[in-house]
This record gives C-alpha cells, sequence and structure tokens, in this order.
C-alpha cells in the first residue's frame, strides 16, 4: 500500500466542480488583480477567524513583515520567537532589520514556554510573535499577559492553524495581528502561494492594505513606501469555495488523530501529539518523537509511507544565520527535538485502512 504524506489528487468532485466554477469566474471577468473574490474572501475569512479584517497578500512570509513594517519595527528592535519553527517566522523578523530573539518551546505542545519569552524580554524588545505550531496555537492567555504587562505588540504566527482554538477564541483574533499562508498545502490552501493578515486595529489594516499595494489606496497616489504583496484573484476564488469546507477538512483532520493516538498508545519509546487544554487542535501535522526516527523513517519510506520532518534542521543552526551569535548548543530542547520528530501522513480523505497500515508497521518496527 501507498499511503502519501497530503493527497491534493483526490479532493470531492463537488468541491473540485465549485472550484472550477470559481475559477471560470475569475477568466470571465478577467479582474486578475483584486478583483472582486478579493474582497470577497477576505470578509469571509475575517468572519471566520473572528475579527474585524483579513487582507489578502501574497504569501505567509509577506504577511509576517507586513504586520511588522506596519507596526514600524525594524532596526535596532528585538522580535521575540521560538526556536522550534519554520524559518520563515525568522525571516520575517530579520527581513525588517529587526533581531530575531528565540526562545525555547514546552516539550509537550512545541508552542512557545511563555517562562522563556519572560526571560528574554529587554529594553529592546518591541513584538513577540508566538507560533501555533502543526494545528495547535501557541499557549495564548500567559504570552497575553506578558506582553500586555511590558507593552509589547503580540503577532500570531498561524501559518498552520486555520481554524484553531484558544479557549475558545479562534487563531488570527487572539493577539494584534496575525499571519495566515495558503501554501497549497496548508489546512486552507491555494492553488499557488498566498497569504493573509488578520487583525481587529482599523488603524493597522488601513496601513497594511496601502502597504500591500505600493503604499496606495487611490491609485498613483502613494502614502506609504509601500510593496507588492496582493492574493491573486484567481487564488481567493479558490479559497473562498475551500474555506466554506475548512471546519469539515479540520474534524476529519481531528478524528484521523484521534485515531493514530489511540492505535500508537504504549507503543515503544513513541510519544504522541499532547492537546493542551482548552485548545482545539487542528492538526495540519501529526508529529510523533521517538528515539529511533531516522531508521523507523527509512523504515516506513520503504513500505510505501510517506513521512517527513518538521524541521530537521532548527533555526539557529540553518547557514543563513551563521553570522548570528547562535551556537550548536544553544535551545537543547529544540535541537533535541530535531533529531526525535517525524510527521506521519494526515490529511481530510485518508482512510482507516491506510491509518491502520501506518499504525501496524510502525508497532512491528518499534
Ligand atoms: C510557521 C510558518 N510561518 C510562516 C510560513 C510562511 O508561509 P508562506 O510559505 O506562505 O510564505 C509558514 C509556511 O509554511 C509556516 O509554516
Amino acid at each position: 500500500m501507498n499511503v502519501p504524506f497530503l493527497d491534493l489528487k483526490n479532493q470531492p468532485a463537488e468541491l473540485c466542480s465549485d472550484i472550477r466554477s470559481a475559477m471560470d469566474q475569475v477568466l470571465a471577468d478577467c479582474n486578475f488583480i483584486l478583483g472582486k473574490p478579493v474582497a470577497e474572501f477576505e470578509e469571509a475569512f475575517a468572519a471566520y477567524c473572528e475579527c474585524k479584517y483579513a487582507l489578502g497578500v501574497a504569501s505567509g512570509l509577506d504577511a509576517l513583515k507586513l504586520i511588522l513594517r506596519a507596526m514600524d519595527i525594524g532596526p535596532g528592535d528585538e522580535v521575540i520567537t521560538v526556536s522550534h519553527t519554520f524559518i520563515a517566522t525568522a525571516l520575517a523578523i530579520s527581513s525588517v532589520g529587526a533581531t530575531p530573539v528565540l526562545v525555547e518551546v514546552d516539550p509537550a505542545t512545541y508552542t512557545m514556554d511563555p517562562a522563556a519569552f519572560e526571560a528574554a524580554i529587554n529594553g529592546r524588545t518591541k513584538a513577540v510573535m508566538p507560533v501555533h505550531l502543526y494545528g495547535q496555537t501557541a499557549d495564548m492567555d500567559p504570552i497575553l499577559e506578558i506582553a500586555r504587562r511590558h507593552g509589547l505588540k503580540v503577532i500570531e504566527d498561524a501559518c498552520q492553524s486555520h481554524g484553531a482554538r484558544c479557549n475558545g477564541r479562534r487563531a488570527g483574533s487572539l493577539g494584534d495581528a496575525a499571519a495566515f499562508s495558503f501554501y497549497p498545502g496548508k489546512n486552507l490552501g491555494a492553488y499557488g502561494d498566498g497569504g493573509a493578515v488578520t487583525t481587529s486595529d482599523a488603524a493597522l489594516a488601513e496601513r497594511i492594505r496601502a502597504m500591500r499595494n505600493y503604499g496606495s489606496i487611490r491609485k498613483y497616489y502613494h502614502d506609504t513606501l509601500g510593496e507588492n504583496s496582493r492574493l491573486d484573484t484567481l487564488q481567493a476564488a479558490v479559497l473562498g469555495v475551500k474555506l466554506k469546507v475548512l471546519d469539515e477538512g479540520n474534524a476529519a483532520r481531528r478524528d484521523a488523530a484521534a485515531r493514530y493516538t489511540e492505535q500508537l498508545a504504549s507503543v515503544g519509546d513513541l510519544i504522541t501529539p499532547a492537546v493542551r487544554k482548552g485548545s482545539e487542535h487542528v492538526f495540519h501535522l501529526y508529529v510523533i518523537q521517538t528515539g529511533r526516527r531516522d531508521d523507523l523513517q527509512r523504515y516506513l519510506l520503504e513500505q510505501g509511507v510517506e513521512c517527513l520532518i518538521h524541521y530537521p534542521v532548527p533555526v539557529h543552526l540553518q547557514r543563513a544565520y551563521d553570522s548570528n551569535h547562535w551556537n550548536a548548543g544553544d535551545f537543547p530542547l529544540t535541537g533535541k527535538l530535531a533529531t526525535r520528530i517525524l510527521s506521519l501522513p494526515v490529511f481530510p480523505g485518508i482512510t482507516e485502512a491506510q491509518q491502520r497500515y501506518v499504525t501496524d508497521l510502525i508497532k512491528k518496527f518499534l
């Protein structure tokens, strides 16, 4: 049997036909840049995230960068984020000229350790960027409390957590602003690159609306030094259709995750994902840990099970950050996780037979 990591080819026929109709309409209208579907999607996505504004941009990385720029965060400023994340989180901070300050994650949930965050605050700190990793929000209540006490902005990296909730509130509505990615493999994925900023801050939303479009609201009049980072109309049309089935897809992911967790209970040294109390995980990724990770991954791949590592090289050990002050021994927990974690296939259409095949192989191996 072959179990793909993610199966984008087998979408339900009705969904495919709705997406094609939406795309056909864009082709007929030829309004490819900031056409009506962009505004429609922005309105629907803001409502979904239970906040006031959503702004479509070109990618998740751009969403993070635009938030930082709109908050006037730049050279001389520090932004605290986690060592265990996709590199784009840190890249966004570096690319506006600010300094990413990394802190460790909680060993059970892989999200920002609030105590480590507080310990890293100094006079240059301007913001905190918790990452809602693998589909679970960071522990936002203590993070928000610490940030408010120190007068820091809170920027959610929600690129992996469309629809997740923290104590009843949606990812994207928890901080001052949030960044989402619509990379095709995300829980809400486009047919190419795309991203969004969500916020309930009207002034911030207006700044980003202009900044993503050459600093302009009115054509050929430019109030700020902006960029070209817009969500394509075609992508917005696709996303508008897919947003309607996001909750259904997330529920299917949760069911699949529950099946894995049940079947993998007490197997060798294996650790299954922990869900924090009050958190509604959307399982963008289902990540296990074992001391025999490399051998297990090789075995599963040989048996036709596609499994990946998110991420094999932590941010502080990436060559791109060679010139920084980080050393190999920094962030020991993150370093250890990078040698132990393995992401198993999980997606809305995964079958019980596919999952049973994966878990039987893991049991046999371990
Ligand atoms: C945690 C995190 N932050 C930021 C990004 C960047 O998103 P994009 O690929 O749309 O630029 C990603 C994308 O995978 C991500 O996982």
